[in-house]
């Protein structure tokens, strides 16, 4: 689908005329979208003064920050990475062909919403089984007609599993079982046709964070969202892809920080706190020392059991002083 390119250079004031924002289209383990109208009174001074240009967030997930930044803040363009390819191949299909995906989507909202509850576990189940067996048949790194019924998979999973979340065990597997929603949307179609709008200002990759240095910009802001640091040595839940992000990767993207910092970019990044269950656990302030550090209450939705699902801090680290 030819797209044009709508850069936009205000910020969008939402008024009848305007067609719907566009917002994460997957529901994902760490999803920032409740924290969003805290994080914008966190963003540098020089976002909202439009003097920042270019931005980055090399842990995409669902994209809640970059949906934020590119509707209403004035960026030429936005450099999206994630190491998990089935959420890359999703993202470039909306930007490059969003009709190919609404074909695919319709098809599966058909026949799943006409079934009983007993045959849509079949078909969620006959469909997770066939999505693991054809990732040795995808070639990740070119763009083909065979990735939009994948990205359409994806959404479809996301869409009827239970909790909504992507799940995959240490083989690599979507593992999540099905949902039982009376009447999800499987094809948002609307949002996607925004999101698709969206991302044409967008570099989408698949690429572990350190790319962010070879390509950083002058006039940049990145804002990193890596896989919570575990609240316990038990609560091992947060499995995006079957990559570990251990207390060692914790530390380099530390490094990393403090390097992007000294190259001249605002950067702020976020993280579960640990002081949430021990007050004496200091990971983050001995990691972060010298930077501006926010603590901001947040919901966590991430684990399966609603009753476990409390008030907890998200921690928030910037390179520049707040307010
Ligand atoms: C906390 S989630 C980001 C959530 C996102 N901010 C949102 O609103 O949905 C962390 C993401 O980092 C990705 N990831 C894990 N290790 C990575 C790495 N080494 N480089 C880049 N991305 C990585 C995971 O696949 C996951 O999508």
């Amino acid at each position: 689908m030819a797209s044009t390119v709508s850069k936009q250079k205000t910020p969008a004031k939402r008024n009848n005329h305007n067609p719907p924002a566009a917002k994460p289209f997957l529901k994902w383990a760490g999803g920032k979208s409740q924290l969003i109208e805290k994080f914008q009174e966190l963003y540098p001074a020089q976002l909202k003064q439009k003097k920042l240009k270019h931005f980055f967030e090399p842990f995409l997930g669902s994209g809640a920050v970059f949906f934020d930044i590119a509707q209403n803040y004035s960026i030429d363009s936005a450099y999206l990475y994630d190491i998990n390819e089935e959420l890359i191949l999703t993202y470039r299909v909306i930007q490059q062909d969003v009709s190919g995906l609404l074909e695919f989507l319709y098809r599966y909202q058909k026949n799943y919403l006409k079934l009983d509850t007993k045959k849509r576990q079949q078909f969620f189940y006959d469909q997770r089984t066939n999505y693991n067996l054809q990732r040795f048949n995808i070639d990740y790194n070119t763009y083909s007609d065979r990735w939009f019924p994948r990205a359409a998979q994806l959404i479809f999973l996301n869409r009827t599993c239970y909790n909504g979340l992507y799940r995959v065990n240490s083989k690599g597997e979507f593992n999540a079982p099905a949902g039982d929603y009376v009447n999800p949307t499987i094809c948002d179609e609307q949002n996607l046709l925004a999101v698709h709008r969206v991302l044409q200002l967008a570099e989408i990759k698949k690429a572990d964070f350190r790319q962010v240095v070879s390509d950083l910009k002058a006039k940049s802001f990145v804002y990193f969202d890596p896989p919570y640091r575990p609240l316990s040595k038990t609560a091992n839940f947060t499995a995006y892809s079957h990559q570990d992000f251990a207390d060692t990767e914790q530390r380099q993207l530390a490094k990393l920080f403090k390097q992007l910092d000294t190259l001249g970019a605002r950067v702020m990044l976020s993280n579960s706190d640990p002081k949430n269950h021990d007050p004496s656990d200091n990971f983050f302030d001995r990691l972060y020392r010298g930077y501006t550090i926010t603590r901001v209450p947040a919901k966590r939705m991430i684990n399966s059991n609603p009753k476990k699902r409390g008030a907890i801090n998200e921690i928030v680290v910037t390179n520049y002083a707040i307010g």
